[in-house]
């Protein structure tokens, strides 16, 4: 019985361990809640804009870090911080892997 339970913990702890710090997104809701991006970063994250940056293939935990940069101020940027301001940090995730999953294309810009 006590081994039942020392197996019992340490499958709990590692099923822990190994959902924490790793949050995924999801790339079909993602898809849905940047159809606002899509105006100057196209609905793939390939901008044609020269000052939009592509977002296609970007890493997203990068994107997801720019996006909380831009909420909290840490990163300046007058126009994106009003593009987050409603997105939680779920929405931002979501956001993140959808353009993260897309193809980067050459030029455009
Ligand atoms: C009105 C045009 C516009 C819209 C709409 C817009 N963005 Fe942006 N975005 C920009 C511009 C311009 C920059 C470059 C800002 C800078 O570098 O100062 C930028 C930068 C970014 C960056 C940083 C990219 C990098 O390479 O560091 C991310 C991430 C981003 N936008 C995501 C989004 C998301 C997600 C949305 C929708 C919620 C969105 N943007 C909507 C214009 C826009």
């Amino acid at each position: 019985m006590k081994k039942f339970f020392l197996v019992l913990t340490s499958s709990i702890i590692t099923l822990l361990l190994s959902t924490a710090g790793f949050a995924q997104g999801d790339p079909a809701a993602g898809q849905a809640k940047a159809a606002l991006c899509a105006t100057c970063h196209r609905a793939d994250g390939n901008s044609i804009l020269a000052i939009t940056p592509k977002l296609a293939g970007q890493n997203a935990s990068y994107l997801v870090k720019q996006l909380m940069d831009f909420k909290s101020g840490n990163r300046p940027g007058v126009t994106m911080a009003a593009m987050v301001a409603a997105l939680s940090e779920e929405d931002m995730q979501d956001i993140a892997f959808w353009y993260a999953s897309q193809e980067v294309t050459l030029g455009g810009c």
